[in-house]
């Protein structure tokens, strides 16, 4: 079959990933986790893993440097889909995209400063709501702004909500349902169908087998 390069997000996502890539008959031959290596081989002699930061992911699919991609839903909206098709929903990674305001803190009656790091699903959000925005593009520790007064609000991954609440800080509006999604070089859908559609296909069975599972 032809070639792939699949390019894994690393972190917390991969702990998530591995398992079902797994269930799916594809496997690093060796532990990522112990390599400082970025390119591993996988059980299935066609394929490769590249593992790298979930902002980069979207970036090597759209070009084509990887085939296939597991990226995080919020990734794929701060960074557009273009040349890109989202094939599955892997259902694992699953978190909120929501806005967050200090406890106990009115916001300002005028144009609100609102510190992200997702500066276009937050500039999109904010002008559908009408809202008048002043964005300031933070890289993490979204939570210390508002402390700061650098922010009235801020735009961040919720999961427990732990890291609000430590920092003063509530959950306001949900701006999107997060989960890693599988993603598809457009081009590569259709030169490398065969081997593409059967890691979609195994992938697919893995997640539905997981949910009859539940
Ligand atoms: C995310 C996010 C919050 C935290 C939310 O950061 O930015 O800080 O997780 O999780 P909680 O609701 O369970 O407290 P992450 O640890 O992924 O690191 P990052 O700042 O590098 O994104």
């Amino acid at each position: 079959m032809e070639k792939l390069t699949i390019a894994l997000t690393k972190g917390r996502i991969l702990k998530d990933t591995l398992p079902l890539f797994a269930e799916a008959g594809i496997e690093p031959v060796e532990d990522i986790s112990k390599s400082r290596k970025l390119i591993f081989d996988t059980t299935l002699p066609h394929v490769r893993f590249v593992v790298i930061r979930g902002t980069d992911v979207p970036t090597y699919v759209q070009l084509g440097a990887a085939d296939i991609g597991v990226a995080g839903k919020d990734m794929l909206l701060e960074h557009g889909a273009a040349g890109m098709y989202e094939p599955l929903d892997l259902g694992i990674a699953r978190c909120r995209l929501m806005t967050a305001v200090m406890r106990d803190r009115e916001l300002p009656a005028g144009r609100i400063k609102v510190a992200t790091k997702f500066v276009n699903v937050a500039r999109q959000y904010f002008a559908a709501q009408g809202t008048q925005v002043d964005l300031i593009k933070l890289y993490g520790a979204m939570e210390l702004a508002p402390m700061m007064d650098l922010a009235d609000v801020i735009v961040d991954i919720v999961d427990t909500g732990n890291t609000l609440r430590a920092n003063g800080m509530e959950p306001a509006d949900t701006i999107a349902e997060i989960s890693s999604r599988l993603v598809v070089n457009t081009s590569a859908m259709k030169r490398k169908h065969e081997s593409v559609t059967d890691v979609v296909e195994r992938l697919r069975r893995a997640v539905q087998a997981r949910a009859a599972n539940d």
